[in-house]
């Protein structure tokens, strides 16, 4: 009798050790994401300290109004028929990087960050005025905050594989992307690797074979083949750039529905 009320309580101690691990598990998982996070924000607190640190031409650049669109965008804005041409900018950071002009089309850019509200209190201690001032979005959740076919192009440079889940975000993406839009996304290839997966450096992007692969979360992860993950809403080309993996998906034309008239 002694020995079963000593063993269901020894039981219950380590069912409680167990929960409390967990706890802290679930705590510290949490605590890390969030704590990368903040460290992002420190980062470009020490970047706008510094007018850019190591690269001081990006700090003028962002401030530009007239700096021409990176190429890597605007041979796809030319490919569009529309004029003006409307650009979702996806984790942009506090000064979206994109060019604010265009040889020939008007180009209208909203920028979006899950770090805004954070980056407007950097920008307000800092003392500076954006051309373009981002406002919070969530890579993973574009679609109820700006409802689906909404841009002629969406784009995300160095940003998508610092998301939780990239093919979530890319997904989103490509739900407010128009018919016949693209997605563009620009990011330094298998990032993850080269930072050691530290921070939110996760994971790793790359093309094989002309196919857009992603690698992750950290090392050993599981890779998906994300051109054949997203056909059915685009078509991938995927393209390795001086170092960048450059992916342009074009949304599928909207299907007319076949009736019998
Ligand atoms: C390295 S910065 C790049 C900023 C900018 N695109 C550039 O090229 O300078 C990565 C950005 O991704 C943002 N980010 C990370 N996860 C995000 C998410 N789920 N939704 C929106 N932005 C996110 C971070 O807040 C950070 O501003």
């Amino acid at each position: 009798m002694a020995r079963e009320g000593s063993l269901r309580r020894s039981t219950s101690v380590l069912t409680r050790a167990r929960r409390l691990g967990r706890k802290i598990l679930r705590g510290l998982e949490g605590d890390s994401r969030s704590q990368q996070l903040r460290d992002e924000v420190l980062f470009w607190r020490h970047w706008f300290s510094t007018q850019g640190s190591f690269w001081p031409e990006d700090y003028k650049e962002r401030l530009d109004p007239n700096l021409p669109i990176q190429d890597h965008v605007g041979r796809y804005v030319d490919r569009l028929t529309t004029n003006p041409v409307s650009i979702l900018d996806v984790g942009a950071g506090p000064l979206t990087k994109l060019g604010k002009v265009h040889a020939s089309k008007e180009i209208m850019i909203t920028a979006t960050d899950l770090l805004a509200t954070e980056y407007d209190q950097v920008l307000r201690d800092f003392g500076i005025q954006p051309l373009v001032r981002t406002v919070f979005g969530d890579a993973e959740n574009l679609s109820i905050q700006f409802g689906d076919y909404s841009f002629d192009i969406v784009h995300g440079q160095n940003c998508i594989d610092h998301t939780a889940s990239p093919l979530k975000a890319i997904q989103q993406m490509l739900s407010v992307t128009k018919h016949d839009g693209f997605v563009v996304l620009y990011h330094a290839e298998n990032e993850g690797k080269t930072e050691s997966y530290k921070q939110l450096h996760k994971w790793d992007f790359t093309c094989e074979k002309g196919h857009f692969v992603i690698r992750g979360p950290g090392p050993g992860g599981d890779s998906v083949d994300a051109t054949d993950a997203l056909a059915a809403v685009g078509s991938v080309e995927c393209s390795l750039d001086d170092g960048a993996v450059l992916v342009a998906i074009r949304k599928h034309q909207q299907r007319l529905s076949s009736t019998n008239c």
